[in-house]
């Protein structure tokens, strides 16, 4: 059943959170690269967009979106066990996805794991397309994915007269 969740840009207090999260969602074997400092100032980073799903009070998952000129990179993406396969993923991808058009960007990118079939499958059923492996992507000497959607046609201008 799909859970009853709220979408909304990330503040300060939710650092600590959205951490640890990343460092036990995602970064597993890499070491904790974003830290509740480091994930504080990407939330303050103008260029980078911080998103939260809340199931009432609880962050239920959290993406990350950096922008440059018209292209922009899904940089960390997660979703709470016990909250996924719920649609959660999928809304907070929407939500980043339609702020990212309106602000002009044309393609996102990201790297997954070459391991992470789950999320390969996830990004797929959205419309992201295999582009590259990418060899030794992360500090472990894992290989990555990079995966890529074209909004362009999503932002052409409606041709009038
Ligand atoms: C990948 C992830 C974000 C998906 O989040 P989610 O909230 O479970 O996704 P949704 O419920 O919106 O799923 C949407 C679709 O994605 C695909 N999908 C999601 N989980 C899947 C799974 N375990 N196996 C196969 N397909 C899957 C399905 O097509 C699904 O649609 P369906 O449920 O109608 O079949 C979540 O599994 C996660 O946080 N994984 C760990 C962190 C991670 O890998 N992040 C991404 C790389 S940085």
């Amino acid at each position: 059943m799909a859970d009853s969740f709220a979408i909304r840009l990330a503040v300060h207090a939710d650092a600590p959170g959205i951490a640890v999260m990343s460092r036990d969602l995602i970064e597993t074997g890499l070491g904790w690269r974003w830290t509740p400092r480091a994930v504080a100032r990407l939330i303050r980073d103008r260029t980078t967009n911080v998103a939260v799903a809340c199931c009432g009070a609880r962050m239920a998952g959290f993406g990350v979106m950096q922008y440059a000129d018209d292209e922009a990179r899904l940089l960390l993406f997660g979703v709470r066990p016990l909250h996924r396969r719920t649609g959660v993923g999928s809304g907070l991808l929407a939500w980043l996805e339609e702020t990212a058009v309106v602000a002009g960007i044309e393609m996102i990118f990201l790297e997954a794991r070459s391991t992470n079939a789950i999320a390969r499958a996830f990004y797929a059923a959205h419309g992201y397309r295999e582009l590259a492996m990418v060899p030794n992507y992360y500090s472990s000497s894992e290989d990555a994915v990079r995966m890529g959607k074209d909004f362009a046609v999503a932002n052409a201008s409606p041709r009038f007269g």
